[in-house]
């Protein structure tokens, strides 16, 4: 096979096929032959074994592109695993901490009740010594929740007061009875060891570790919004709402109820009492609160 060159320029592949033609006598007389051009089939040979190697690359290439898609794929499959482990780990935890909150909500639940349990307990022992005293801090009580209520105070005051209402007369246990049940106004003297009750009931309830200010709110009980309540004399904003609720509720029940030194002088008497000290000795909010509590809601203080 031979590559010559044409008259214009252009590559051309030929086939020669010669022979030596001699005489009898070995000697060379001519040659004969064909050349043929053989251009065109060289081209397809050519073309044939570029599309073979195209193919084989191709071949090549698809191979790597499967064995790429096997590994995202074993990736892919690994990451699932791992995302579902995760999520029962997850689960695990989250079922925890739902277990631990439920065991801090029993506890908690444990403990109200323990320290309800000790509010009653001391209720019952001013019952034992001072029957009255008892019967008022539960009227008392009633009355207050439903004044809180009405107020719209959450369900922590409203616990808060159901506690302090219950014991806020329990200082006086240090008051002589002679002198709790005396008929007609008191000396000096006498007003001055009555009006300690709220501070000895403050030091009892003060070592009790209640969630809500029950002592605080019991010290108060007497304190007037113009500042002339006893024992601090503190005045507005400076009493707790639970203590200004507590005021007007203890108030509106010793003058509506019997005292042993006196009759009752009614609910009318009572509320016409609050109404009279709305806004200076009483909270305005609370007046109303109870008027409504007992005009429009037809609250009755058992007997
Ligand atoms: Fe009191």
């Amino acid at each position: 096979m031979l590559q010559n060159c044409r008259r214009d320029g252009s590559l051309v592949w030929l086939k020669e096929n010669a022979q030596v033609m001699r005489d009898a006598d070995g000697r060379t007389l001519y040659y004969e032959g064909t050349v043929e051009d053989i251009s065109a089939e060289h081209a397809a040979r050519e073309e044939a074994r570029l599309s073979a190697e195209q193919a084989r690359a191709a071949e090549g290439e698809a191979r790597l592109s499967a064995e790429q898609a096997r590994a995202a794929e074993e990736q892919a499959r690994a990451a699932e695993e791992q995302a579902r482990a995760a999520e029962g780990e997850a689960r695990m935890a989250a079922a925890d901490a739902h277990r631990a909150q439920a065991e801090a909500q029993a506890a908690a639940e444990r403990l109200r009740e323990a320290l309800e349990g000790t509010v009653t307990a001391m209720g019952a022992l001013t019952e034992i010594r001072d029957p009255h005293t008892a019967g008022h801090e539960r009227r008392v009580t009633m009355l207050a929740v439903a004044i809180a209520r009405r107020l719209g105070m959450g369900d922590d005051s409203l616990t808060a007061l159901r506690l302090a209402g219950q014991v806020h007369d329990i200082g006086k246990i240090s008051v002589p009875a002679e002198i709790l049940n005396k008929p007609g106004a008191l000396s000096e003297m006498e007003f001055e060891l009555v009006k300690q009750h709220p501070r000895l009931a403050y030091a009892i309830l003060n070592t009790v570790s209640f969630e809500w200010p029950v002592a605080l709110i019991v010290l108060q009980h007497h304190e007037r919004r113009d500042g002339s309540g006893y024992p601090h004399g503190i005045a507005g904003d400076e009493i707790l709402p639970e203590a200004r609720v507590l005021a007007v509720a203890d108030v509106v029940e010793s003058m509506a109820s019997h005292r042993p030194y006196r009759p009752a002088l009614g609910m009318d008497a009572a509320l016409a009492e609050i109404e009279s000290g709305r806004g200076t000795l009483y909270d305005a909010d609370v007046v109303d609160a109870c008027l409504a509590v007992v005009r429009k809601d037809g609250f009755e203080l058992p007997g």
